[in-house]
């Protein structure tokens, strides 16, 4: 374990070691541990998804990757110049960041997609430590609420004073946090989110930063 980031075989959430062992059997092949933060530490923005998921990030290492939400997410970076290359779903297709760093509220895939209230709690010092160590951080892009509820008790707020909506913004500090609907799979099918909807939160933040 270390100030950033949890071990592979991190003790912390008991439930979440409890599947990781069971895919680690299944799986041996997959990556089955806590999923490392994508990108440099001196990138000025920061997204924030929820957990891995069990046959994307998890199996892959890298967030969003092989994962339902990585197809929006990956070629949104791409069209607001936050990556370049190809997206391939896989760690090693030479996709790279620019100016952006990705992360997870939780690091370990939950069951289900859904992590428990105490499972965010005890990985946010590590989503702390993230933020902590980007010297050059300006924005942060929140995707669901539970995101952004643990980015909000990370910067020292109340989710009760800053709350979540899809296309807002908001001031803690020094950093500009924008929120966005997950861009889940569930979501996407739905319409609760739409492209057009999640390139718009990109467009204002891509504005926000060339104005910086
Ligand atoms: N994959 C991730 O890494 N994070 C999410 O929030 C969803 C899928």
């Amino acid at each position: 374990m270390t100030a950033l980031g949890p071990g592979r075989d991190c003790p912390l959430c008991p439930r979440l070691v409890g599947f990781r062992d069971k895919q680690r059997a299944a799986h041996p092949d997959w990556h089955n541990a806590p999923v490392p933060s994508f990108g440099t530490d001196d990138a000025r923005l920061l997204i924030v998804g929820l957990a891995p998921g069990l046959q994307g990030a998890n199996k892959t290492g890298r967030p969003f990757t092989g994962d339902w939400a990585g197809d929006l997410l990956y070629e949104t970076l791409i069209d607001f110049g936050f990556a370049t290359g190809v997206y391939d779903e896989r760690p090693d297709d030479g996709l790279t960041l620019v100016d952006a760093r990705i992360t997870n509220a939780v690091r370990c895939v939950p069951p289900e997609n859904k992590p428990t209230t105490e499972e965010i709690a005890t990985c946010r010092p590590f989503l702390s430590a993230t933020v902590a160590a980007m010297p050059r951080l300006q924005a942060i892009v929140a995707l669901g609420r539970i995101g952004h509820d643990s980015v909000v008790r990370a910067l020292g707020e109340r989710p009760s004073r800053v709350g979540f909506g899809h296309g807002a913004t908001h001031r803690i500090g020094q950093l500009t946090l924008f929120d966005s609907y997950h861009c889940s799979r569930y979501n996407t099918n739905t319409g609760v989110l739409t492209t057009a909807m999640f390139r718009a939160v990109f467009q204002a933040v891509r504005g926000h930063l060339d104005a910086a």
